[in-house]
């Protein structure tokens, strides 16, 4: 939405820098508004009219960010960690502060993950009442039959208050090493893995293809990642 706003506040939305920095930055004279020299960091910019530039570099205003990572083993799905990097350290060119990743996938899952600042689709994609499938591919210890199909048509019982919902297995192929998809309407915590562990079994690899409409891009090596086509959001919108 367009708008209007402090030029500190524009220029700290952009993630240039902490308000703090950024109210020195302007008093140096480092800020530009539609070519002039703005020495207040309280003047008001109107975000869509404004040629805003910082060190002479134009700086657009980007109210909302939406990126596609394929995310790799060993980082994890968190905004900050004492401990380990985490999926925003792979984000080289954020243009929005506050941008943080959509659900978790475990440390060693790889695969789809949505990283944006917009609160409500977040929400939308997350909301336990929305049920959006969520598409998995695993690596599964031992040989991963029909009958396993339909106790997770029925709903396993992982430990939680309730069984899990109907959830939809395609075995890709089965071995002493098997290969499968499955399909989830809800997001507990290590669902897949737990389901597996109830039928006797062990995830080896986990990897998420899609979220609702939101199909990973096969293109994307484990911790690359594209901002969303407009397409790609539309069908997200849905
Ligand atoms: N289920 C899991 O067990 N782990 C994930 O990362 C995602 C779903």
């Amino acid at each position: 939405m367009a708008g209007q706003l402090r030029l500190d506040k524009y220029l700290a939305d952009m993630g240039i820098g902490t308000r703090s920095e950024i109210k020195e930055w302007i008093r140096k004279g480092r800020v530009k508004v539609n070519n002039e020299i703005i020495n207040k960091p309280e003047q008001k910019v109107t975000t869509d009219k404004d040629k805003i530039s910082f060190d002479d570099a134009e700086v657009g205003y980007v109210e909302y960010q939406y990126i596609m990572l394929n995310k790799p083993t060993g980082v994890v799905s968190a905004t900050n960690d004492n401990v380990s990097n985490t999926v925003l350290d792979l984000i080289a060119d954020k243009k929005c502060k506050d941008l943080f990743p959509v659900g978790r996938l475990d440390k060693d899952t790889e695969g789809l993950l949505l990283i944006t600042n917009d609160g409500e689709l977040a929400h939308q994609l997350l909301s336990p009442k929305k049920h959006v499938d969520k598409v998995y591919f695993a690596r599964v210890r031992g040989i991963v039959t029909e009958e396993d199909r339909e106790s997770f048509l029925l709903g396993v019982d992982i430990n939680d208050e309730k069984l899990t919902l109907p959830a939809k297995l395609k075995i890709l192929h089965s071995d002493e090493i098997s290969e499968i998809e499955l399909t989830l309407h809800e997001g507990r915590f290590h669902q897949v893995k737990r389901m597996f562990e109830a039928i006797g079994k062990e995830v080896i690899y986990l990897k998420r293809l899609s979220m609702g409409n939101l199909q990973l891009d096969e293109s994307l090596a484990p911790g690359e990642y594209r901002e969303l086509t407009d397409q790609e959001l539309a069908s997200l919108n849905r």
